[in-house]
């Protein structure tokens, strides 16, 4: 009987791990801080009547600019469910990556938000946000006098500011990071450039570009105005054009975040570790089946073809992409060079289709 009942559950766990979802956030879930059309709702049918997870489901998104922990809490109170850390895959999530390259090198972070904090918690010990960074050079910035805005200093902020760190800004930057979107493209460019020209102390001349680094590339995203928004793929553009226009080699960089192949591997690790940890609990380890659990199906549901569904494609099986009419694309008929398995008018239709689908 034992045996019987152990095959039974081994059964359901079989059936449940088939499927898990990755959803990207802007223009699918959120215009800004607003949650589109019924997308809470739909979010709720992954939960039991007890709050907890039971269809394994991550937020794949290329914004960011605090950390995953902050964003998870934030989701939590839009949205009106649990949202754990591990379910927040940021654009500048991949950066952890780098750690030991540059973990007590010292490295310029910039970008809205606390792109300084961001880093810091990923374990990067050196890093300086550009704000502080270019405030140490006197008249880097002429027009600065002219920026009547005020901003919110990362040192009256969390975790960071209980550390103190003194930064000999008289040494080389080895790297600057391009963590969340800028927002102050001018000024950014200005000391970008200076970094980068000099090898890494504005004001000398050294022809070694340290590396950059930006966290995604869209170039247009949607957020909560009407039309599309410009992206860090448009910051990336203008910085390059610039670049290559008063430096002889041409801009050197690594863009992370979807479409790359890697973040939707990182992506299926997530999964499979939120299906054994949260949705089937004890039921597999009690199985003493500790290997990953294998999906049959993983859904990708954005908004932006050249970024999710391109992402999806190239990432191929078991990757199954929905692409919804919410954000940067809003045709009738399916987008032409990246064309997604299943066009949708809202992320309600494509959790209802999902659901049916694996039912
Ligand atoms: O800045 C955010 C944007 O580039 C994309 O966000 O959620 O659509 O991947 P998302
Ligand atoms: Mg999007």
């Amino acid at each position: 009987p034992q045996a019987a009942s152990a095959s039974a559950t081994f059964r359901s766990v079989s059936h449940h791990s088939s499927f898990g979802i990755a959803f990207d956030i802007d223009g699918v879930i959120l215009h800004g801080a607003n949650p589109i059309g019924n997308s809470r709702r739909a979010l709720r049918k992954f939960y039991n009547h007890s709050g907890s997870l039971k269809i394994p489901f991550l937020f794949l998104t290329n914004g960011g600019g605090i950390p995953e922990s902050r964003r998870a809490l934030e989701l939590s109170d839009i949205l009106g469910v649990k949202i754990l850390p591990s379910q927040v895959m940021q654009g500048h999530s991949p950066f952890s990556t780098l750690l030991k390259r540059y973990e007590n090198e010292f490295i310029v972070a910039t970008g809205k938000g606390e792109p300084a904090v961001v880093m810091s918690e990923y374990g990067f010990k050196r890093v300086v946000s550009l704000d502080e960074y270019a405030s140490h050079f006197s008249n880097i910035d002429p027009v600065a006098q002219y920026k009547r805005w005020t901003t919110i200093q990362e040192s009256n902020c969390s975790k960071h500011s209980e550390k103190i760190i003194h930064h000999d800004y008289s040494k080389n930057v080895k790297a600057v990071f391009v963590v969340s979107d800028p927002v102050d493209w001018g000024r950014d460019i200005q000391v970008i450039c200076d970094i980068l020209t000099s090898g890494g102390i504005p004001g000398e001349k050294n022809w070694h570009q340290p590396p950059l680094y930006f966290a995604a590339d869209d170039l247009q995203y949607q957020a909560a105005f009407s039309s599309k928004r410009l992206g860090m793929g448009a910051f990336r553009i203008a910085l390059e054009s610039v670049f290559n226009r008063i430096h002889d080699k041409p801009l050197e960089f690594t863009c992370f975040g979807k479409p790359n192949p890697f973040v939707f591997r990182k992506a299926e690790t997530i999964l499979a570790h939120l299906l054994q940890t949260c949705c089937l609990g004890d039921v597999v380890t009690g199985n003493g089946d500790s290997s990953s659990p294998s999906f049959r199906t993983l859904y990708m549901v954005g908004d932006n073809p050249l970024v999710d569904i391109k992402g999806a494609q190239q990432a191929g099986y078991p990757w199954f992409s929905i692409l919804t009419r919410t954000g940067v694309f809003r045709q009738r008929e399916n987008h032409t060079k990246y064309p997604a398995d299943l066009v949708v008018d809202t992320v309600e239709d494509a959790v209802a289709f999902i659901l049916k689908r694996e039912d």
